[in-house]
């Protein structure tokens, strides 16, 4: 199966399409840095914004398999790798770019990993990404067999180091850290589900995303309350302000609530309720 073909040989849109959508953040970050459109100082920018994308592309990774059990699509099982391994991508994207920050020292990249705990924590979930792009072929899945999938749940560490990564480096806002970190509370209550051989029926998603919000709002309390001086009362506070802007904890809840509606829809539609109203009408 080369990156654009199906399990058949044959051109797959749906890979290429997702090919496209992945790597167009890169694009257009790419454009930014060569029209100069990321300020005065380009690269530290640019390593930002990759990082996000980095963390952001391994949350949607892992979101594919309940997204397959809730839509009832298994062709989305065919870019989970092309996903992963682009996640990879831009996870060394972001590692180079701090070389390039760093003026090519490489005694000075090399202390500073070891020397700076979150530092330390990026470059070990780099590693665990590099090991999961380079087992994703079909020769390494046959030659690992059972080893493969232990192997392979170990993104689910990487995804929590490359969070604490994204915390620690994230200064007194943690906001958007959080919000990723919400994702991926949602994503692995989703997960316990679907490993004690669960449904995901709306009550299941309801559930879910009631309790990946309250998770959410409890992981920002607690960083707020342990890592920073900030009262963590006031931001659970700012939880129940709309004045405050939509915060972590809710957008999450209300994410988690969006494929429970869509499934209400569906059985509504295919238990023909919307026929009998129009009947009825
Ligand atoms: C060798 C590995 C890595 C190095 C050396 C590294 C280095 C850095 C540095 C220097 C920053 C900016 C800190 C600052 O300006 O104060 C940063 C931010 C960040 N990194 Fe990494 N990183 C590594 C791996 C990763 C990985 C594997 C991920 C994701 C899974 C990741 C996600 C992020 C994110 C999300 C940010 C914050 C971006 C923002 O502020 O918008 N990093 N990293």
């Amino acid at each position: 199966m080369t990156p654009l073909t199906d399990r058949q040989g044959r051109f797959s849109p749906l890979k290429a399409a997702t090919l496209a959508l992945a790597l167009l953040p890169a694009a257009v970050i790419a454009y930014w840095f060569f029209t100069r459109q990321l300020g005065p100082l380009p690269v530290k920018t640019a390593l930002h914004l990759v990082g996000d994308w980095t963390i952001r592309l391994l949350v949607i990774t892992l979101a594919l398999t309940p997204l397959q059990r809730v839509l009832n699509y298994p062709k989305i099982a065919l870019i989970r790798r092309m996903l992963g391994v682009t996640t990879f991508a831009y996870g060394l994207t972001h590692f180079l770019l701090y070389i390039v920050q760093s003026k090519f020292d490489l005694v000075f990249v090399v202390t500073e990993i070891v020397l700076r705990f979150y530092l330390t924590i990026g470059f070990v979930a780099l590693i665990g990404l590099s090991l999961l792009a380079a087992t994703s072929f079909d020769s390494a899945i046959r030659k690992l067999g059972k080893t493969w999938k232990t192997i392979h749940r170990l993104v689910y560490g990487i995804a929590v180091l490359g969070l604490l990564h994204y915390f620690i480096q994230s200064k007194i806002d943690v906001s958007p850290a959080t919000l990723m970190a919400g994702f991926f509370i949602l994503l692995m209550i989703y997960r316990s589900f679907i490993s004690r051989r669960m449904a995901l029926t709306p009550l299941v998603l309801a559930i879910s995303a009631g309790l990946a919000g309250l998770l959410t709002a409890l992981t920002e309390f607690a960083w707020y309350g342990l890592a920073t001086g900030v009262d963590p009362w006031r931001i659970a506070q700012a939880n129940l302000m709309v004045s405050f802007g939509l915060r972590p904890a809710i957008i999450v809840a209300l994410v988690g609530l969006v494929p429970c509606g869509f499934l209400i829809l569906r059985n509504a539609h295919s238990n023909g309720w919307f026929k009998l109203r129009k009947l009825t009408a």
